[in-house]
């Protein structure tokens, strides 16, 4: 290495630092560039999850004991230290020593000063770091551990409030020759610093705010003037949507530095957005690269490129914003209202991140990346806002922004994805007078959703080129191929199920020991004393035989549902069966009363006009709770929008009615919708019906509903049957005198089924390839119905490295008998059999018979 060898500065996150491993890819991110003629300078941040432990520490020291917390951090080091070979006493005591004092510090004051923050913030880079030179040096890599407080010096600014000063200090970046000659003078060591910590004009530590580490590396690029900057983290590269939520989203191979601005700032947590400015002023190149898969070329940052017209790159979601709502009337032809709120803001030290204006509303988002926007200093600015106008805090808001350049010709092509607002809220929509997003500020719940729906639209069928590279699940898949659903059983049944397919094709096949699983899972919810099982969901006589036999009783919404539960299982006792109908003529509740099951009414109307039939019976009566939930607007089965249930102010006609009857109301009923994953949705409806029960001196049984969600992909939450059990043992608890019931259906047969359907012709259209089965949206309509995903493999090749990229589609003649878009699968040919996994629930229940093609049959696959 000479002293006209160019730099390359690279910075290392939380989770790149966190194992040995890791440490022996950097050091070997450290030898490549060496061999290739480049001096590297690494920049550290602290351990993963260190940064967060410290913050309590903080509030702790203050508000309750901090030993516990401190032990955990130290523990933390200690066993990297361990892991990594070297000495912890030596390498970490001062660290330690260090951070004990500030923490005794503190507890002698009433709240830890911004200065004191710092200073504890500081300790995980700064261990982390002593780290990492222990076990390069112990590896014979030459290294020297510098203080970054040395050189990385905070703009003084009195205007700033002292809480910025010290936790988001910003730095000048300039070239630094005094630096670089310093560091010259050892061409051949590796030098290695802190992110994330600067010092200011009085020596005192600072931060550069959370997330700060990327900005410290690029301000030493900027100070070496660096050949590029290298951020390693664990993902490799910006995507067009975050691939956790989104797994087709496409790795995106160049940016330009005012795109990857947009999309830092808009929530790809990839990079920190204060960071670009530096290499961008400074023309440096930034490369993202992973430590996980360090031979993925990544995404380059640089020159912002051709224009080349209206492109959206991506759609970004941030969420935890927090949105102000300020309504006046004063406001219009008003001189200064703006300037006044805007000052408020100031004076609290709060930055604004979108604003729109109406005449008679102000509203503005507040980015928590940017701001601590803890609940005293919120109630302040609303305290001071209050004088001006009258203003409100909207909590729990996500951005989703469109991210690209000429956003604004791009509208037309957004009306379908919008459809997901019929019911919710947009508070604020905004467009970025650069042209580069436009953002719309959602309830963070509808955000994921939405993005899902935007990047279907925007990037669904696009092909590799220059700028999008590889999906996720491809990047993903080259490490473990088709490997998404790796503890399916139909993984373990393979050969029973290729000859299933051979015997007959298309086919439905049931796991017989998956549903006793599923079965086991809902009878361990304590607080249910019987659960139905909704049969809406699979009525295969098998299914019912089966769990009837696991202790299992059934709900059913029609004379055709009843008389399937008889026949299947004659001897079954009444008191085990619902009849739930919607809409039903009159004499469809006489039939259900003469045959002895439970009947539930979600309509004053038949009990008021037909009397006669109710008489002397008991009922239960379905309630609408005002807000319906699920995984797509046609399944959520309360709220406006929804024709189900009685609303809670009819309930005293009902009442009135029953009594007139002489009908007793043993019973109160909800369901809100299907697919939901969210816990304590059940638990809320026990309180809702408990509630409106002390009406209803003769109710004995809450039935809560189904609705339990499934995983549909890779990623997906499943509703926890653990905490579920908790939140409904505590309002079982909270409401003793009722017996509780739910009604799943989807839960227990969905990921027991599988639909098997034979390859009978591939074909390649454009850049569109097809893969044709023999069966589509008449066996399995609800990816055309709700946009449902459903995972596909070849079972034929299952293992097979994954080459194709296709939509896999039936026989029926609509465009919309799609069963898959975008799948990767191994290379297909006719006569393969492929797999649609998660098939058990309204899979062959909704089937029919649209073009006479005849749905798959079914078969129970029994244990082995
Ligand atoms: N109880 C009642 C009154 C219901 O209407 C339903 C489903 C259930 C229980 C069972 O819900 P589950 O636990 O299965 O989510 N075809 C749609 C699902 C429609 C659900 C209709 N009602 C789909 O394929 O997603």
């Amino acid at each position: 290495m000479s002293e006209s060898t160019p730099w390359v500065v690279c910075k290392f996150g939380g989770t790149s630092v966190s194992s040995r491993a890791r440490w022996d890819t950097i050091a070997e991110v450290v030898r490549t560039h060496r061999n290739e003629g480049r001096h590297p300078f690494l920049v550290c941040s602290a351990l993963q999850g260190i940064s967060d432990q410290l913050e309590v520490l903080v509030r702790e020291a203050t508000d309750g004991d901090p030993r516990p917390t401190l032990n955990t951090i130290r523990d933390r080091h200690r066993a990297l230290a361990a892991d990594l070979e070297v000495d912890a006493e030596t390498t970490l005591n001062e660290g330690f020593e260090r951070l004990e004092s500030l923490t005794e510090e503190i507890m002698q004051e009433d709240s830890p000063s911004p200065r004191q923050r710092a200073a504890v913030m500081a300790s995980g880079e700064l261990l982390s770091t002593r780290l990492g030179v222990a076990y390069l040096s112990a590896q014979g890599v030459p290294v020297e551990w510098l203080d970054a407080r040395e050189f990385l010096r905070a703009k003084d600014d009195a205007n700033v409030p002292p809480r910025r000063q010290y936790l988001a200090a910003t730095c000048a970046s300039h070239s630094d020759p005094v630096l670089q000659s310093h560091l010259n003078d050892n061409p051949d060591t590796l030098y290695l610093t802190q992110g994330f910590i600067a010092s200011n004009a009085l020596g005192e530590t600072v931060l550069l705010g959370r997330g700060g580490s990327d900005t410290s590396a690029a301000h030493f690029a900027a100070k070496l003037q660096a050949e590029r900057l290298e951020i390693w983290t664990d993902v490799p590269g910006m995507f067009t949507a975050n691939p956790s939520e989104v797994p087709s989203a496409r790795l995106l191979r160049r940016l330009g530095y005012d795109e990857a601005q947009e999309l830092a700032t808009m929530g790809a947590r990839v990079l920190h957005p204060r960071c670009l400015g530096p290499v961008k002023r400074h023309r440096i190149p930034l490369h993202i690269r992973s430590t996980e898969d360090p031979k993925v070329d990544g995404t380059i940052v640089a020159g912002d490129g051709p224009d080349v017209g209206p492109h959206v790159k991506a759609i970004s979601a941030k969420d935890e914003v927090t949105a102000v709502s300020m309504d006046t009337l004063g406001m219009w032809q008003e001189v200064g209202f703006l300037a006044d709120v805007f000052q408020i803001f100031k004076h609290h030290g709060l930055s604004v991140d979108l604003v729109a204006t109406s005449e008679a509303n102000v509203t503005v988002t507040l980015d928590p990346q940017a701001n601590a926007l803890d609940a005293d200093v919120l109630d302040r600015l609303l305290h001071d806002l209050n004088q001006y106008c009258d203003a409100e805090l909207i909590r729990s808001c996500a951005v989703v922004s469109l991210v690209g350049r000429h956003i604004r010709s791009l509208l037309s092509d957004l009306g379908p994805a919008f459809e997901v607002f019929d019911e919710k809220k947009v508070h604020l929509v905004t467009q970025a007078a650069s042209d580069l997003n436009m953002s719309f500020v959602v309830d963070e719940e509808q955000a994921p959703r939405l993005v899902r729906e935007l990047h279907a639209q925007f990037f669904g069928a696009k092909a590799p080129d220059a700028i999008f590279g590889p999906r996720w699940q491809e990047l993903v898949d080259s490490v473990d191929a088709d490997g998404r659903q790796p503890d399916a059983w139909w993984r373990d049944r393979r050969e029973d199920l290729l000859t299933l397919a051979d015997e007959q094709s298309p086919r439905y096949v049931y796991s017989e020991a998956t549903i006793r699983e599923k079965s086991d899972d809902v009878h361990a919810l304590e607080a249910i004393e019987q659960p139905f099982y909704a049969i809406k969901a699979n009525p295969h006589p098998d299914v019912l035989r089966l769990l009837e036999e696991e202790g299992v009783g059934f709900e059913c919404v029609s004379p055709g549902e009843l008389d399937r539960v008889f026949e299947a299982v004659p001897d079954i006792d009444p008191e085990r069966v619902l009849f739930q109908p919607n809409f039903a003529a009159p004499e469809e509740y006489a039939e259900a009363f003469e045959r002895g099951v439970h009947v539930t009414l979600d309509n004053v109307q038949p009990l008021v006009e037909r009397l006669a039939i109710f008489a002397n019976e008991e009922i239960f009566v379905r309630v609408d709770p005002g807000e319906g939930h699920g995984h797509h607007r046609h399944v959520r089965t309360a709220g406006a929008q929804s024709k189900f249930g009685v609303v809670p102010a009819e309930l005293e006609r009902l009442r009135a009615a029953a009594d007139r009857a002489g009908t007793s109301v043993v019973g109160l009923h909800v369901h809100v919708g299907s697919g939901i994953t969210d816990e304590d949705t059940w638990a809320d409806l026990v309180d809702f019906l408990a509630s409106l029960a002390t009406d209803f001196p003769d109710v004995r049984t809450l039935n809560v509903g189904g609705g339990l969600g499934v995983p549909d992909r890779p990623g997906a939450a499943p509703v926890d049957l653990d905490s579920l059990n908790d939140v409904l043992n505590e309002a079982a608890a909270r409401h003793p005198q009722y017996t509780l019931w739910m009604e799943p259906g989807r839960y227990l047969v969905a990921e027991a089924g599988v639909l098997l359907a034979q390859v009978t012709q591939t074909k390649a259209k454009g850049p569109v390839h097809y893969i044709g089965l023999d069966t589509g949206m008449n066996s399995l309509i609800r990816p055309a119905l709700y946009g449902a995903y459903h995972e596909i493999a070849n079972l034929s090749r299952l293992g097979d490295a994954l080459s194709v990229t296709a939509d896999v589609v039936g026989p029926i003649c609509e465009t919309g008998d799609v069963l898959g878009h975008n799948r990767q699968l191994p290379d297909t040919d006719p006569g393969d059999v492929l797999l649609v996994a998660t098939t058990g629930a309204y899979g062959a229940s909704m089937a029919n018979h649209y073009n006479l093609r005849p749905p798959a049959e079914e078969v129970l696959l029994s244990d082995d």
